[in-house]
Formats: C-alpha cells, sequence, structure tokens
C-alpha cells in the first residue's frame, strides 16, 4: 500500500480538488483507493456525499485515529491512500506527512502561497519525504507564471511535478456534482492534465496500474 500525503498551508490552492482527481483517476485504473479527510471542514467528505458513486471511498479521519485506519487499510489490501489535510499551521498535515509515501505540496501562484510554501517545504524536508510540489490554478497559457514558480520551488529544493493543473471552470463545475473534472468532461484539457499528473505519480510510487485490474475482473 502507498500513501500520498496532499499538504500546503495556504488554503484555496486546490488541495482538496487535486486529492479528489488524483483518488478518481487511480480508481479508474483499478486501483483499491481510499481518501482520508483530515480537515474539519470535511470538504472532501461533503464532495463524496454528493457523489452517486461509491468508489472511491472517502472517510473523515482525526491525527489520533490515523495511524489504526492506515493499518485496517492495509490489511483490507488498500492499494492506495490519499490523505487530504487542512490548510494552517495544522497538526495534522505533520501526521499526515509522517505516513506518506509522497508528499504532493500544491501551489497556486499567488503571492500568498509563495509566502506560505517555505514551511510546507520544510515540514516534508525534515520527515525526510518525497516530496514535489504541484502548480495548480495556473492561468491557461502562460508560461511566464510556470517559469517564475519553477524558479520559487527551485529554492526551496522542492521538485517540481512535471504536470500543471490549469484554472480551468469544469474543476468547479466537477465539484459541484460529486465528480470530478475528467469525469465531467473526459476529453478537456483538464482531464489531460490529471492524466499527465496521475501517470508521473504511478512512475514516482512504483504503482502496479496492471494487477489490480485484473482484481477488479476476478471480483466481477
Ligand atoms: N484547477 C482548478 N481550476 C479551477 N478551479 C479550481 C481548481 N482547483 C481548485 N479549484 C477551485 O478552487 C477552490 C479551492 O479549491 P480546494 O481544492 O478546495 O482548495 P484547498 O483544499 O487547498 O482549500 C474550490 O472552489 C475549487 O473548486
Ligand atoms: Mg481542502
Amino acid at each position: 500500500m502507498k500513501t500520498i500525503a496532499i499538504a500546503m498551508q495556504k488554503g484555496g490552492v486546490g488541495k482538496s480538488t487535486l486529492t479528489r482527481s488524483l483518488a478518481v483517476a487511480a480508481t479508474d485504473a483499478g486501483l483499491n483507493v481510499l481518501v482520508l479527510d483530515m480537515d474539519a471542514q470535511q470538504s472532501t467528505a461533503q464532495w463524496a456525499e454528493r457523489r452517486s458513486a461509491e468508489l472511491p471511498l472517502v472517510r473523515f479521519v482525526t491525527e489520533i485515529d490515523l495511524p489504526k485506519v492506515l493499518k485496517q487499510a492495509d490489511e483490507a489490501g488498500c492499494d492506495l491512500v490519499l490523505i487530504d489535510t487542512p490548510p494552517a499551521r495544522s497538526t495534522e498535515a505533520p501526521a499526515a506527512v509522517e505516513f506518506a509515501d509522497l508528499v504532493l505540496v500544491p501551489c497556486s501562484p499567488d503571492i500568498e502561497a509563495y509566502e506560505q510554501l517555505p514551511r510546507t517545504a520544510r515540514l516534508a524536508r525534515t520527515t525526510g519525504k518525497p516530496a514535489a510540489a504541484v502548480l495548480t490554478l495556473a492561468q491557461p497559457n502562460s508560461r511566464t507564471e510556470e517559469e517564475i514558480t519553477r524558479e520559487i520551488f527551485a529554492n526551496l529544493h522542492l521538485p517540481m511535478a512535471p504536470a500543471v493543473i490549469h484554472r480551468f471552470k469544469v474543476h468547479r463545475d466537477a465539484s459541484r456534482e460529486g465528480l470530478s473534472a475528467q469525469e465531467l468532461e473526459p476529453e478537456s484539457k483538464a482531464a489531460q492534465e490529471i492524466a499527465a499528473l496521475w501517470s508521473w505519480v504511478c512512475a514516482e510510487l512504483q504503482l502496479d496500474t496492471s494487477a489490480p485490474v485484473h482484481k477488479k475482473k476476478a471480483r466481477v
């Protein structure tokens, strides 16, 4: 079982949206996926309530219960856990990072996010966990924004995921319906970006998406 923590001090940078999109991509790839929502606002748990599909499984969890829930997930044959964390100086994010195999740090291209970035980068660094920044909510067709952000990430010694998530309305529209962008508009640019990020994540974590498909078939 692999675990991804999605963490960033700043709110509104797309942590929850990214968690859900990757969780749906992983589910579509045939993996047994569990999403843990550690944010007391429970926006990802509420997204699951709006959703008609049963998968991916979403559970709200506190940091006290986190080790136990992860152990249960592993024993139940879960392939991938994605942990959505709250913003601000929470104790949840460090707990999630502690158990993660990969830390994704979504960051939007604005000064408020840049200012919060060093703390989150430090959190990943001090735990020695592999981490990568994901540029989110980027203006479509703006290369300068991407270049500036790349430099900021580099100064913090934070590798940048090769796939950039641009600002597209479909993310918001999908959220309203308990969907992810690739479900609402499979042919969209937003969907392609998520697919690119997902395939990079698979490679980073050496996730095998071929065997679980057979598992899925076997269950039918
Ligand atoms: N790539 C995107 N394009 C457009 N809107 C987005 C995108 N990512 C997130 N949003 C929207 O921005 C808002 C904040 O996103 P959210 O994922 O809740 O951030 P966080 O979890 O970091 O607080 C939500 O309304 C969400 O629908
Ligand atoms: Mg959130």
